[in-house]
């Protein structure tokens, strides 16, 4: 008789998802069941019956869906993401192990983050529609280098260090704030590190590339926006609670600030990743950030390539294999800061919790 596979259960699975899972189980032949619909409390006793639940970044994986989870035996939730936001780690504890991918393309994001920051100040965009339309007029299309101005980098990790290289590639001065500053690196790349009121006053471009927690919520506020130049503008490919959004529309409405390139939005769960074109968007900020010429919104689509997408299918897919061979788990987040354990400050005897 054949071995009983690994059963897992991905949700939120979109057909780019579909694709690319597909083609790395080539070499695991996982038993993989895709649900297009979201993990949440309601959904999660689909799980009932599968080994591995894998999740995505929308999927509200909450104290209720944990518990109905657990009680379905769900051992492993392979996060198919970098951020862990979207999980509640206290009540994850001791019950499920969780593994994410910490590393897939830092360049997708990088790289989308840097076509953001050129369509936003070479108005790309309107330009496209112009053309498309016929008009070859140029009048209102005119731009800013980005040569020999200055860009605050918040949070210099993987992505935040690639940005910094794209950018010193055009000319710009690089500023950065992190909570852990690697100054080797910063002495190296011509990098400034600073505190946060001097990148907020000092920089022509803030891009955010920190994870987000409840220190980083609402990094962009009202109060770090007063400090912004008036012509400054802000790219966000981390996550959207890293920004107020109501501070922003506000900032943007007074012209306080030139303008800003998202691709992540605080409420971004209930339309993001799906097709609302012939529906009411009942979000009112999200319409009004629709609405400026100045602002430019991607659908969380900096992860979007092919490399990236082989390097999640094949990472998620390596951490359940490791999973059930019980190896050490490479890629399993630390309960308390989110954190791979492997590295986590607080690890004890090889486990952090
Ligand atoms: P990373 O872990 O390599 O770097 C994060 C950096 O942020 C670290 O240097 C860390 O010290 C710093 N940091 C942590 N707390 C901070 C704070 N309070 N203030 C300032 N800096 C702080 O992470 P990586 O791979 O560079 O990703 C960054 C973020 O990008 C992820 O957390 C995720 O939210 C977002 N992301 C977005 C994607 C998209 O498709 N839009 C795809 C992948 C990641």
């Amino acid at each position: 008789m054949s071995e009983k596979k690994i059963s897992v259960a991905v949700f939120d699975a979109k057909p780019y998802d579909i694709a690319f899972f597909t083609a790395v189980n080539n070499k695991y032949e996982y038993d993989l069941r895709f649900f297009e619909f979201h993990l949440n409390p309601d959904t999660a006793p689909v799980a009932n019956g599968f080994d591995v639940v894998c999740a995505f970044v929308n999927d509200k994986i909450d104290a209720k869906t944990v518990d109905i989870l657990h009680k379905n035996n769900i051992k492993l939730i392979t996060m198919r993401c970098a951020g862990y936001n979207n999980l509640d780690l206290e009540a994850l504890m001791n019950k499920i192990h969780v593994t994410r991918v910490p590393a897939y393309s830092p360049y997708s994001v990088a790289e989308h983050a840097a076509s953001l920051l050129l369509s936003l100040t070479r108005k790309i965009p309107q330009a496209f529609n112009r053309t498309r339309n016929g008009n070859f007029m140029l009048n209102g299309l005119t731009g800013r280098d980005l040569h020999g101005r200055t860009i605050g980098i918040v949070g210099t990790g993987k992505i935040g260090k690639i940005m910094a290289n794209i950018t010193a590639g055009f000319g710009m001065q690089t500023l950065a704030f992190d909570v852990f500053p690697d100054e080797i690196w910063a002495n190296e790349k011509n990098v400034r590190y600073v505190n946060k009121e001097e990148l907020f006053t000092q920089s022509d471009v803030i891009t955010l590339h920190c994870p987000l927690t409840p220190e980083t919520r609402h990094f962009v506020d009202e109060k770090s926006i007063a400090l912004m130049k008036n012509d400054a503008v802000i790219i966000n490919t981390g996550r959207g609670g890293l920004i107020d959004s109501k501070a922003l529309v506000h900032a943007l409405k007074h012209k306080t600030i030139g303008g800003a390139a998202l691709d992540v939005y605080e409420e971004e769960e209930k339309y993001f990743f799906e097709d609302w074109s012939a529906e009411v968007i009942e979000d009112d900020l999200l319409a009004r950030l629709m609405t400026f010429p100045n602002v430019i919104i991607t659908a969380h689509q900096a992860f979007l390539t092919q490399d990236a997408l082989t390097a999640i299918a094949e990472t998620t897919f390596e951490n359940i294999r490791q999973y059930f061979a019980g190896e050490n788990l490479t890629n399993e987040i630390c309960y308390h800061c989110g954190a791979n354990q492997i590295s986590c400050s607080k690890v004890k005897n090889g486990r952090c919790f």
